[in-house]
């Protein structure tokens, strides 16, 4: 037997049910690996809401330090509802997209086979695409500020900031992604999604570094949509994306507008990428606190979460593997809502990672 392929991952459960489902994702990604030559070594951080609620900290810089040596950073939830929204997110998950400069926030829109999609009429081969979402510039840089606070008069003022480098780094992302995907058999047609009617500077910036770049991939077939029509054609024609390109607050949105449409928050994941560096896979729900503990929540989104992880490391045939086990899975599942499953949560775990092993 060739040695085996052997990963540090850094694991930081979260709040909710991030546990729950982090369980259920490392239950899977060890029968990837024993089906294929793959280990790991995981090391858990107690980083999140009861943490912060405890101790009054929530991701100190040395944690940046001991995070930054790992090859991967697998991610359950982070929020709580006992704490005030933005701590966590700005200390924790946004910190960690920053520090660690995972400038891609990369979110496949994909419908399974048996998965409902409130889109009627669209089938599994109509919703295949995959959404590249700028995730450290833009209005999320915190650039900005207040004055007259309090007054009639309050200003606040927070600025959408992208330069040349940041754009192009992640449109090279998109287009090579496209080349990928084309590899693969998909289209390969690449969107830039943006709003240059109104942003008539950053939008600007985006659509001529989008057109330049082009010159450079021929092969590559490229596309234009203002955001709010990408909205609308995503619902309608959702069949015209394979790849979109975006910056970050604009893929915040059209990707929770993508993860309904393809079947809700119980299967969409996302990679937070740095490609030279540590990046960080997560299922993009939430930690969901009223189903905490009860066994009934959906691991499948963190199961997806760790398949892109394994892609990402390299180890496609077993990224493979999951998504087979996946596809099956979503054909048993009665729905992928939380406590409708007709599956409890470690049994969706059990049944994928069976379908690993014996399939
Ligand atoms: C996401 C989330 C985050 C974001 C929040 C929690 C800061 O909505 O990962 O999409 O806006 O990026
Ligand atoms: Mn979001």
């Amino acid at each position: 037997m060739v040695e085996k392929n052997r990963y540090r991952i850094a694991v930081i459960p979260g709040d909710g049910t991030g546990p729950e489902v982090v369980r259920e994702g490392i239950k899977v990604l060890e029968a990837a690996g024993e089906k294929h030559g793959i280990s790991y070594d995981f090391t858990e951080f107690d980083f999140g809401g009861e943490h912060y609620l405890k101790t009054g900290e929530t991701l100190p810089d040395s944690a940046i330090d001991d995070l930054r040596k790992f090859r991967a950073i697998f991610l359950g939830a982070i929020g709580h509802p006992d704490v005030a929204p933005g701590i966590l997110e700005t200390g924790i998950l946004l910190k960690l997209r920053f520090a660690l400069d995972q400038y891609i926030n990369l979110r496949p829109v994909k419908l399974y086979p048996g998965v409902d999609t409130p889109l009627k009429g669209k089938k599994p081969e109509d919703i295949d695409f995959i959404v590249i979402r700028e995730n450290t510039g833009g209005v999320y840089t915190g650039n900005g500020g207040t004055t007259r606070k309090g007054t009639p008069y309050e200003v606040a003022v927070q600025v959408m900031v992208y330069d040349r480098q940041m754009v192009d780094r992640c449109l090279k992302y998109a287009f090579e992604m496209a080349v990928e995907r084309k590899k693969e058999g998909k289209p390969g047609n690449l969107t830039l999604v943006h709003k240059t009617n109104v942003l008539t500077y950053v939008g600007d910036l985006w659509f001529r570094a989008f057109t330049e770049m082009a010159k450079n991939y021929p092969g590559i077939k490229t596309d234009y949509n203002h955001i709010d029509a990408a909205t609308m054609w995503t619902v309608k024609n959702p069949e015209w994306y394979d790849v979109m390109v975006t910056s970050n607050m604009f893929g915040d949105i059209i990707t929770d507008l993508g993860a309904m449409v393809q079947g809700g928050m119980g299967i969409a994941a996302g990679g937070n990428i740095n490609p030279a560096g540590t990046s960080m896979f997560e299922p993009i729900g939430g930690s969901a606190p009223k189903y905490t503990g009860k066994n009934v929540i959906n691991p499948l989104a963190a199961i997806e979460a760790g398949r892109m992880m394994l892609k990402h490391l390299g180890e496609d045939a077993a990224a493979r593997s999951i998504e087979s086990a996946v596809a099956v899975a979503c054909t048993r599942l009665k729905s992928l809502s939380a406590g409708k499953m007709g599956y409890s949560t470690s049994g969706v775990g059990d049944m994928v990672s069976g379908h690993i092993i014996n399939g």
